[in-house]
């Protein structure tokens, strides 16, 4: 038997394996926090091209770090790559390595990656996969670390310019005076029924902002009588200086502001956990995995997801069964009822199974890929459903629904394998259940509901516009869907074309008397892309008896001159801004914000 220090021996192989994935993983650490500790350069110098193209680098670095790692291994272990005595020895060596490290889980989570980019492992391999069935409980957290504390006895207005000058900008406020007491003014009215006209309360603030493209968020807890309080304070980089937008308070407003249809929040700290265990007192979330998502740790969250879909399996005995709405000829959508996700599987060709209608689309699985990369790794301003991809899945088939099995075995033969026992998914999308727009239509009783809806309907064509893009399949309402604070989002990417690819155009009137007669469809010759404004309203999909409080506030989107607009605006660069919140919350400065004119609600 060869020795421990025979460097060609299992254990030393093991050993040296575990220091390659312990030195990548600790760069990675490294490139992650200096890319997010570049968004305060970014908004200071209010270079929103760059924090454009750092938030898409942070996005596909572990991926980049994931594929240097594996041709290092190839290249050093060769054909043992895939020697599983070498991964066994592996773990249990950077197990000791990073046993007492403060983001153990993260790093767990990289060794798993690494593991199953190599091995392509199907289902979890615990002998060479760190595996808890619950999340860990953070230990021996440093709470204070990660915010700062201000008794604010006396007034609320000469506290807040010391709170907003501790986050240390490098570019100067616009006017802070004027800021402070429009802050103040908002704390003590919403404080004013618990407190009445007293004004002794604690401002818990997070010591770094959260970063997301043109905004900076301060946030942080106000705690007064016995209440916790959240409070988010937007803030803009304008030419004119910094100035804050709105005092936020409510967990409806903040759980748009952190919700799942926004690309990911740059915080530059590297105290992950304590941010996280704050973040748990004052969101509406109480899902470990958002939160990870929420803050940049993708590959993590996922982890902590899939624990929990194992738990939540374990524990209710549920199965998996095709999901409600309207069946797509691409995707076989599917869901556990009492599950707030959806997983997709692509068909091995597009179409339809439940009815006898025919599919004309040729998109190759390569293509729909694609389209759905291209969503992640952009800003998703808050309408565009977050997908997770996941792969080589392995559940019980008993877990699965007859129908949904039948679906399988017709439509997806190429990614889905079934055989006595298992049903093994080779590829999946996972998203954030919403209800199909035309469901919660049919299923809304409140017509303030109702209102609001098809009213965010608009802005929501609005904002992806404002962005560049255009559903091609727009307008077919069974791609959005309605979140539990009633925001209309995009679920299906595989249609979703570059505006500026779209040539809008009004339709030609007959020429003479013989052009009147014929149909248009003879009589105009469109081209692929080309999209007559006139027949917005027939595409649009909203109920008749519905379209008239839409056009209300959205009349203009008839008309060609908008999208012209649109195109231009997206060719210029110029980038959008998208307010998530109530355009009501926002504070009237004494400069008009022109500038604002995506800014809505
Ligand atoms: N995130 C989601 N939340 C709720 N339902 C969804 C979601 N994603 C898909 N669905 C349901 O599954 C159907 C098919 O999914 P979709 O992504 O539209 O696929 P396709 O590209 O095949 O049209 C949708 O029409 C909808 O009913
Ligand atoms: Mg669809």
């Amino acid at each position: 038997m060869r020795s421990k220090n025979d460097p060609n021996s299992l254990i030393s192989k093991g050993q040296s394996l575990a220091s390659l994935i312990q030195k990548y993983y600790i760069q990675y650490g490294k490139s992650f926090y200096r890319l997010t500790l570049n968004s305060k350069a970014g908004f200071e110098n209010r270079d929103w091209p760059g924090v454009r193209k750092d938030a898409i680098k942070r996005l596909n670095m572990y991926e980049t770090f994931l594929d240097k790692i594996e041709s290092e291994i190839y290249k050093l272990f060769g054909q043992q790559a895939k020697n599983i005595s070498i991964w066994k020895n592996a773990k249990k060596y950077y197990r000791q390595a990073i046993s007492d490290w403060y983001d153990l889980e993260l790093a767990e989570t990289f060794f798993n990656s690494v593991t199953r980019k190599i091995l392509m492992t199907t289902g979890i391999n615990r002998k060479v996969e760190f595996f808890q069935l619950r999340s860990r409980k953070f230990k021996k957290l440093d709470s204070k670390i990660i915010y700062r504390t201000y008794n604010i006895i006396e007034s609320t207005k000469d506290s807040l310019p010391e709170i907003l000058s501790d986050f240390e900008f490098k570019s100067p406020f616009e006017d802070i005076k004027r800021d402070s007491e429009f802050i103040a003014n908002e704390i003590d009215l919403y404080l004013w029924p618990f407190m009445g006209g007293e004004i002794n309360k604690v401002i818990e603030m997070i010591n770094v902002p959260f970063y997301r493209n043109k905004v900076a968020y301060l946030v942080g807890r106000i705690l007064a009588k016995g209440h916790v309080i959240p409070l988010v304070l937007p803030l803009y980089n304008s030419s004119n200086g910094i100035f804050v937008d709105a005092v936020l308070f409510r967990k409806r407003q903040l759980s748009i502001i952190f919700g799942f249809a926004h690309t990911c929040f740059h915080v530059p700290t590297e105290r992950h956990k304590e941010l996280i265990e704050f973040l748990l007192t004052i969101l509406p979330v109480n899902r470990i995995d958002e939160l990870y998502f929420m803050i940049g740790y993708r590959k993590h969250g996922k982890t902590e997801f899939y624990r929990d879909l194992h738990h939540f399996i374990h524990v209710s005995k549920e199965k998996f069964e095709i999901a409600k709405g309207l069946e797509g000829s691409v995707m076989i959508a599917y869901t556990l009822p009492n599950y707030n996700y959806i997983f997709k599987v692509i068909k091995d060709y597009s179409c339809y199974l439940r009815s006898e209608n025919i599919s004309n689309k040729t998109l190759s699985r390569e293509h729909v890929m694609h389209c759905y990369q291209c969503v992640c790794n952009r800003d998703r301003v808050g309408r565009m459903v977050d997908t997770q991809e996941f792969e080589n899945l392995k559940f019980r088939k008993k877990r699965f629904s007859s129908k949904l099995l039948r679906e399988f075995k017709l439509a997806a033969r190429n990614t889905v394998v079934i055989n006595e026992e298992y049903v093994l998914i080779k590829h999946l999308y996972l998203q954030r259940k919403v209800t199909p727009l035309p469901l919660y239509l049919e299923m809304e009783h409140n017509p303030e509901a109702i209102r609001e809806v098809i009213i965010d309907y608009g802005y929501f064509l609005r904002d992806l516009a404002a962005i560049g893009i255009f559903p091609a399949d727009l307008f077919n309402m069974w791609n959005c869907g309605v979140t539990s604070r009633r925001r209309v989002v995009l679920f299906d990417y595989d249609d979703v074309e570059s505006l500026l690819n779209i040539d809008f155009k009004v339709k030609p009137a007959p020429r003479d008397y013989y052009e009147e007669l014929m149909p248009d469809k003879d009589r105009i010759a469109a081209h692929k892309n080309d999209f007559f404004i006139d027949e917005i309203e027939i595409f649009l999909g909203i109920p008749k008896a519905l379209q008239g409080v839409f056009n209300q506030i959205h009349g203009d989107l008839y008309n060609v001159k908008f999208w012209h607009k649109m195109q231009r605006k997206v060719k210029r660069g110029d980038i959008a801004d998208i307010i998530p919140y109530n355009k009501a919350r926002r504070f009237k400065r004494r400069f008009d914000f022109s500038h604002f004119d995506i800014s809505h609600r």
